[in-house]
C-alpha cells in the first residue's frame, strides 16, 4: 500500500459482501492466533448480533475494521477486534474505527462497550487509554496462544 497523507479524512461505513477479501487479508496479516475465518466474517456481515465496520479515506478503500458484538438482555457490547492496516497506522484509522464502534453501540442503546487487549499490546492500550476506556480485569492465558488479556470497558454518554 502507497504511504497515506496525513490529513486523509477518515470515514467510517458498515462491511459489505465485497470487502470479504479485505477483511480475511488484514485478519491474517494481523493476528497470529484468535483469528476470524471467512466463514465467520460471511455470518458476521449478516447478523443481528453483530456489526463489522470499514474504515476508508479518499480513494482508499479499506484501511482497517472494526467488529462489536451485541447480546440480548444486556447493554453491554463487546469490541472483538479492531485492525488498521500497517501501512496506515498512527494517522487516525484506529481512533475513528473505535468513536464509530461506539456510536453503534449507543444506537442500539448499550451503556458500556468492553474488550479484551493482550497485556503487551501497548499500541492498542495506549489508543484506549487515550479515549477514555478503564481497566477493570485481567485474565490469565486468554488467547489461543496462552497469552494474557487486560479486560478495557468505557462508559457510553
Ligand atoms: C491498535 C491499532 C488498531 C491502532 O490503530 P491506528 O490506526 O494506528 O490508531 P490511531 O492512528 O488512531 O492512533 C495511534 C496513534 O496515532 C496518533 N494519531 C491519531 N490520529 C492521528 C493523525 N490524524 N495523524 C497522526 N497521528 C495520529 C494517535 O495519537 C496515536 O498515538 P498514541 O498511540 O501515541 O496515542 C493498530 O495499531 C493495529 O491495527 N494493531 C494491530 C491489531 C491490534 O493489536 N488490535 C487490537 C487488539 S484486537
Amino acid at each position: 500500500m502507497t504511504p497515506m497523507p496525513a490529513t486523509a479524512a477518515v470515514r467510517v461505513r458498515r462491511a459489505e459482501l465485497s470487502d470479504l477479501d479485505d477483511l480475511v487479508a488484514l485478519e491474517e496479516s494481523t493476528f497470529a492466533t484468535d483469528r476470524l475465518s471467512r466463514a465467520q466474517y460471511r455470518r458476521h456481515l449478516d447478523s443481528e448480533s453483530a456489526q463489522v465496520l470499514v474504515a476508508s479515506a479518499n480513494h482508499r478503500r479499506f484501511l482497517g475494521t472494526a467488529v462489536v458484538f451485541f447480546r440480548k438482555g444486556t447493554q453491554v457490547a463487546r469490541l472483538y477486534s479492531i485492525a488498521t492496516h500497517a501501512a496506515a497506522r498512527g494517522k487516525g484509522v484506529g481512533s475513528a474505527l473505535l468513536a464509530a464502534a461506539e456510536d453503534t453501540a449507543r444506537r442500539r442503546r448499550c451503556r458500556v462497550l468492553r474488550l479484551e487487549v493482550r497485556t503487551d499490546n501497548t499500541d492498542a492500550i495506549r489508543l484506549y487509554q487515550r479515549l477514555g476506556y478503564v481497566c477493570i480485569g485481567r485474565y490469565d492465558r486468554y488467547y489461543g496462544d496462552g497469552a494474557d488479556a487486560w479486560r478495557y470497558e468505557k462508559t457510553l454518554d
